[in-house]
């Protein structure tokens, strides 16, 4: 059976189709991309579970038929995720809208970190007190376990466990009691070590990224502003182990990392455990990139071309296509 009516084009949000977002600030909404820029879809965690299940359904069904109709909707207006398709009928029809079925989950409420990155924009959510965040990550582990209980979560649903750091969130326990059939994906700093996470990872369905940054201690207390570069590299050895796949990032900061000691570095270490690399950069320092966009470059090309040497599986971020719009830079 065809599942494609070839000729015919409409413009949707894929994010709508199969996501969910709890945000660090207790909304739940569909993407975690220019919520900052455009007039995102969202509900607030605030409501009971009733009301924010048909709120996000309501919202969710109105602004893909506006984009469907290529009508202006009350969001999403402007927003470069738009995207054009040839329509396909498994999601985009009716019934798909009523049958929600979440593929990816990105729990990111509460906000609790242990470092203090320069590019990380998570400190200031964090100043927000301990007692309201704690609410919302409660209300968020109740609403998740509503949506499981409605089957629209269910344990093929990927979770990803970002914003802010798992591994020390005092909540972790009860969040990833939410996951343990799960694929998971930790975005994880690695400082500390948690058997909770081992736990999870030992599914053998999930992940880890960890961004060092760096390959020298000395360039990894500059960029991280805490941690021990040696014990996280010990960490993520042991996080490993038990790590269907390990992901290592590096956000290129010009001026900063972009020697050849730090890339070697961060490359051998990546060859030493297997990983793979993602080359990144700073969606908050767009200008300050570009302005040295020829050290960029000769790094990029550096740190390709050693991947290349050292057979390890590099990954550019959708961030990384140097001379984008700025409107247009991704979230990795
Ligand atoms: C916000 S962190 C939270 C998870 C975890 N604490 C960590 O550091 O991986 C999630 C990911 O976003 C990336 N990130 C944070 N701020 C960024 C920025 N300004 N530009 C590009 N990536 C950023 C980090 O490198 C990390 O991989
Ligand atoms: S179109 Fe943009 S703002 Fe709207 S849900 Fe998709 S990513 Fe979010
Ligand atoms: S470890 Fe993650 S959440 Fe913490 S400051 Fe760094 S990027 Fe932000």
């Amino acid at each position: 059976m065809n599942d494609f009516i070839s000729n015919m084009s409409i413009k949707t949000c894929p994010f709508l189709w199969d996501q969910i977002h709890f945000s660090s600030t207790g909304e739940v909404m569909f993407c975690c991309v220019y919520y900052y820029a455009v007039n995102a879809p969202q509900a607030p965690l605030s409501i009971n579970n009733e009301e924010l299940f048909t709120t996000l359904m309501q919202i969710r069904q109105q602004t893909l038929s506006a984009l469907k109709n290529g009508a202006d909707g009350d969001f999403c207006t402007g927003c470069p995720e738009i995207i054009e398709i040839h329509k396909p009928v498994a999601n985009t029809s009716d019934n798909a809208v009523a049958n929600w079925k979440v593929n990816t989950l990105l729990f990111g409420t509460g906000t609790v970190c242990n470092l203090d990155c320069i590019y990380c924009s998570t400190k200031k959510i964090a100043l927000t007190p301990w007692r309201e965040r704690e609410k919302n990550v409660k209300r968020a582990i109740d609403f998740v376990r509503y949506l499981q209980a409605m089957n629209v979560i269910d344990t093929t649903t990927n979770a990803v466990l970002g914003s802010g750091e798992i591994t020390v969130h005092p909540l972790r326990a009860e969040i990833l009691q939410l996951f343990t059939e799960n694929p998971c994906k930790f975005l994880i700093n690695a400082v500390e070590y948690s058997t909770e996470v081992e736990n999870v990872l030992k599914n053998g369905k999930s992940r880890i990224n960890v961004s060092i940054d760096s390959g020298t201690p000395d360039t990894y207390r500059q960029i991280k502003g805490g941690g021990d570069y040696f014990r996280t590299l010990d960490n993520i050895r042991r996080y490993s182990r038990f790590a269907n796949i390990t992901d290592l990032k590096y956000i290129l900061l010009p001026g900063t990392n972009d020697d050849t000691t730090n890339l070697d570095g961060f490359l051998d270490f990546a060859k030493e455990i297997g990983a793979n690399v993602i080359l990144s950069r700073d969606f908050n320092g767009i200008e300050a990139f570009e302005q040295k966009l020829e050290e960029a470059e000769k790094a990029i090309e550096h740190f390709v071309e050693n991947a290349k040497k050292r057979g390890i599986s590099h990954f550019m971020s959708g961030n990384m296509s140097i001379g984008e719009r700025k409107e247009k830079v991704r979230r990795p």
